[in-house]
This record gives C-alpha cells, sequence and structure tokens, in this order.
C-alpha cells in the first residue's frame, strides 16, 4: 500500500467534490494499493490547515459548510496559505482546485510552478495555468521529475486526456473537434425551443454550469481555453489562448437559432484544433450550423462531445458530462491513479 500525502489548494465546489469522491472511492482505491491522506488544505475564506497525521475528508466537509471555519477540524493545525503553504507542507502531490483566470492564470499559476519546484505531483482543474503557461509548466515538470496531470479542465471528470495518453498513443490522432462548453450548448439548445437568450443564460446559470463570471462562457473564452489545453496535451503543440481563433455565441439571437432548425440544420459552439505538417494548427471555436447528421448536432443541452480523428481508428468519439461537483472531483481522482501508476511503472 502506497501512502499518498495530498495537499488541497482551494475548497470550493471542486476541492468539497474531491473529498467527497476520495471518500466514496476509499475501497476501490486500496484496491489499487492506494491509501490517499489529506495533510494540507489552503483556502482564502476558510483557512489553511495542515495534518501531517491526515484530516477526515467528512470532518472537512461538515467544517466548510457548517461554521465555515477548517480550524475546527479535528487535528488541523493553522498553517501559512497560498504558495508559502504549498511549499512548506510536506506532501507528495497538489490538487490546485482555485477557479480559473484567463488573464493572468493567477493565483493558480504561481501554485503550480510553487508545487512543481518543490518536487511534488501536481494534478489541477485550473484551466488558466495550462491553457496560458503549459511549455513552461510542462518544462518544470520534467526538470524536477513530477507530473503535472489536468483531466478536469477538459470535460470535468469523463475520462478524456488520460484515455487519450493510454489508449490513443501510437494510433495517430491528427484531429480533435467538439462541443466543449456547456452552457453554451445549453443556451443554444434551450434557444431552439424558443426561450430567450438572456432567460436561458438566466437558468444555465442557476443549474450551475456556468462559470462565476458568465462571459467567459458566452465570448468562447471557456472553449478556446479547453482547444488550447487539447492541442497540447493530445496532440503535443506549444500553444497559448492568444493562438485560438475564438467565436462565441453572446451575439446569437433566436431567429439565427430558429432558422437554422427550420432549415434542418443547428447552430452549435465548435472547438478544433489539428496537427499540421510541422506544428499544431487551426486552432479554433466557431459557431458552426451543422447538419442534423454531424454528431455534434445530437448533443443537446450542458453535454460535451469530443471526437479524435485517428490514422489508425478513424473517427473516435468520447461524450459525457462537462461539468459538476462529483464529476470534477472524481478527475482528480483520475489523475491521483494515474501518477500512482506512473510511478511503479
Ligand atoms: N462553464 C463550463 C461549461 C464548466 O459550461 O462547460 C466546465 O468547464
Amino acid at each position: 500500500m502506497r501512502t499518498w500525502r495530498v495537499v488541497l489548494v482551494g475548497f470550493g465546489t471542486v476541492g468539497r467534490g474531491v473529498a467527497e469522491r476520495l471518500r466514496a472511492s476509499a475501497g476501490e482505491l486500496e484496491s489499487l494499493g492506494i491509501a490517499p491522506r489529506i495533510v494540507g488544505v489552503l483556502d482564502p475564506r476558510l483557512g489553511s490547515v495542515a495534518a501531517p497525521s491526515g484530516l477526515d475528508p467528512a470532518s472537512l466537509l461538515q467544517a466548510a459548510e457548517g461554521e465555515g471555519d477548517l480550524t475546527q477540524v479535528p487535528g488541523a493545525l493553522a498553517c501559512e496559505g497560498g504558495v508559502a503553504g504549498v511549499r512548506e507542507i510536506q506532501a507528495d502531490v497538489v490538487f490546485e482546485l482555485t477557479p480559473t483566470n484567463l488573464r493572468d492564470g493567477q493565483p493558480g499559476l504561481d501554485h503550480v510552478r510553487a508545487a512543481l519546484e518543490n518536487g511534488r505531483h501536481v494534478s489541477t482543474t485550473n484551466k488558466g495555468p495550462v491553457a496560458l503557461a503549459w511549455p513552461e509548466l510542462r518544462d518544470l515538470a520534467a526538470a524536477n521529475n513530477v507530473q503535472l496531470r489536468c483531466e478536469g479542465t477538459v470535460m470535468s471528470g469523463t475520462p478524456l486526456l488520460n484515455v487519450c495518453e493510454a489508449g490513443l498513443a501510437g494510433a495517430g490522432v491528427r484531429a480533435v473537434r467538439g462541443i466543449l462548453n456547456g452552457t453554451c450548448n445549453y443556451i443554444l439548445s434551450r434557444m431552439e425551443e424558443g426561450m430567450a437568450y438572456d432567460d436561458a443564460l438566466n437558468e444555465a446559470q442557476r443549474l450551475g454550469y456556468a462559470e462565476t463570471d458568465p462571459s467567459g462562457d458566452v465570448e468562447g473564452w471557456d472553449a478556446a481555453a479547453k482547444v488550447a489545453i487539447l492541442g497540447n496535451l493530445v496532440l503535443g503543440g506549444s500553444l497559448s489562448l492568444a493562438d485560438v481563433e475564438r467565436g462565441g455565441i453572446d451575439s446569437v439571437d433566436l431567429d439565427a437559432v430558429q432558422n437554422a432548425v427550420e432549415g434542418g440544420k443547428r447552430l452549435r459552439l465548435v472547438g478544433s484544433v489539428e496537427r499540421g505538417e510541422s506544428a499544431v494548427t487551426n486552432a479554433r471555436v466557431t459557431l458552426e450550423e451543422l447538419p442534423q447528421d454531424d454528431p455534434l448536432a445530437a448533443v443537446s443541452g450542458a453535454g460535451n462531445l469530443l471526437t479524435f480523428e485517428t490514422d489508425a481508428l478513424g473517427a473516435v468519439s468520447v461524450a459525457g458530462p462537462g461539468a459538476g461537483r462529483a464529476e470534477t472531483g472524481h478527475a482528480l481522482v483520475a489523475d491521483l491513479i494515474a501518477i500512482h501508476r506512473a510511478e511503479l511503472s
């Protein structure tokens, strides 16, 4: 049995989702030889705590939902938060779970840098660092002989990046194309039923699909970040967010959506990226009018679907949830298992 000492940076929706999934999957993890131990939780609002012998996930969840004070958790010792906490707490893995910031990637970017520099493996659900600074972080991880994983950045916990790495290696992936933003797809689907844009956006926010600032969704930034991540991790590129041509749905009107339906088509926000002769190319997010028989046209509501064009297998598609507490929480568990397996090999 291998004990994995884990620090959680951020204990909001995703952090709590991870704590729940670590509890729920404890038996399965044990059968894989993995004993996770939460040795620190750093949160700017709830407090920052450490405990070398481990913090009970149920007590953390109770403290977060109740008083909102993590220092109440049995065995918890108050400690420095942020970068100082990442550096000081002795851990094997850092889960970086702070909200995505696509302007400069902060504070997540500095957390990831500090973790890698101090020899910790990292799993993050934060799109900012990976979409903005992948070449730097990839090289930093390699220089420190640790892994940087980010399954939860695209399609939440739906197996995607880890599946590609393990199962599509050698298959010659040439291109990736998909529905990558659940909020936009939900809004377009509701508008097809006659709902006004603003009402559909309000509904998407209420249901928790949209980011805190929904302009990130409807202007295409979120999908563009995911395209950059796919171009880098699946196709081996060195893209930044600025390399992705970006469109959104913020200026789409009800007539355009309904005219498409009347013409036997569907408007969808599509992300795509290709492997060119010498570089990863044609990275873009565009509002497209798709024929009904395009598999992407069939995706309704907040679902995501991604198709890989491969030399060996033709088209391979993965469909599943793209957001959610348990769904994203699972992505960290999947990354922990991948880190464990890679260490064994
Ligand atoms: N706001 C995102 C979406 C959530 O709607 O897809 C997951 O990145």
